[in-house]
């Protein structure tokens, strides 16, 4: 699919967003990085605790490589010729007791924003769980109420032809399932499936 289209009239933006894997050499700097986690710093979040932590590195810096370093070797592959590189993590307990739930779900807010940011700086941004997780939390020092949801990689777009070629096919704005699948009135009355 390349052409997305809404049944609905909405922003552009949320048509134009997509995550491409294949990224230019055109540098992104520290000050860009910043402003995509400006716009992440004033997602919603429950009580507004804002649980998010971000870590970040920049092409051709020793902070992008130890974070590079920590993707699996399939995200590292197109990963690597990334700007900048952000992990994000969020908090699980602030006093050790009381648990917030929602932690993931304020750092998808978040994820969103600096996506949405970027994209309306020219660039891309696209997510990854595809981490090794259980490496983490010792290489960022994260304390145990601190857990990492995803990775993002953000840059200019590139060709899609300095992919390998098994990701060039897949590099391409894919559809969604259709809103009546997802959104219901009253009641759940869909069964669940994988989307096609
Ligand atoms: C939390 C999350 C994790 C993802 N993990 C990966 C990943 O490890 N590797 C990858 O290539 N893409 C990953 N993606 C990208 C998704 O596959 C992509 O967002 C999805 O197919 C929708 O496409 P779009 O973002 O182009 O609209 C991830 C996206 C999200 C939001």
């Amino acid at each position: 699919m390349t052409q997305r289209t809404s049944d609905y009239p909405i922003e552009k933006q949320f048509l134009e967003r997509w995550s491409p894997r294949a990224f230019s050499d055109r540098p992104v700097t520290e000050t860009q990085v910043l402003t995509v986690l400006e716009a992440a710093r004033w997602a919603p979040s429950a009580s507004n605790l804002q649980p998010w932590r971000f870590f970040y590195g920049v092409r051709g810096e020793p902070e992008f490589d130890t974070l590079l370093s920590l993707l699996v070797p399939f995200n590292e592959g197109w990963a690597k010729n990334a700007g900048a590189l952000i992990f994000i993590a969020s908090v699980t307990s602030f006093d050790g007791q009381r648990q917030n739930i929602t932690n993931s779900f304020d750092a998808g807010s978040a994820f969103m924003s600096l996506s949405l940011q970027a994209h309306s700086m020219g660039m891309v941004a696209h997510g990854m769980a595809g981490i090794e997780y259980d490496k983490v939390p010792v290489v960022l020092r994260l304390p145990d109420n601190l857990k990492l949801d995803a990775a993002v990689a953000i840059g200019y777009q590139g060709e899609t032809s300095s992919l390998p070629e098994g990701l060039q096919a897949r590099e391409a704005p894919s559809g969604r399932l259709p809103l009546a699948e997802t959104a219901f009135k009253g009641h759940f009355t869909g069964e669940i499936k994988l989307p096609a």
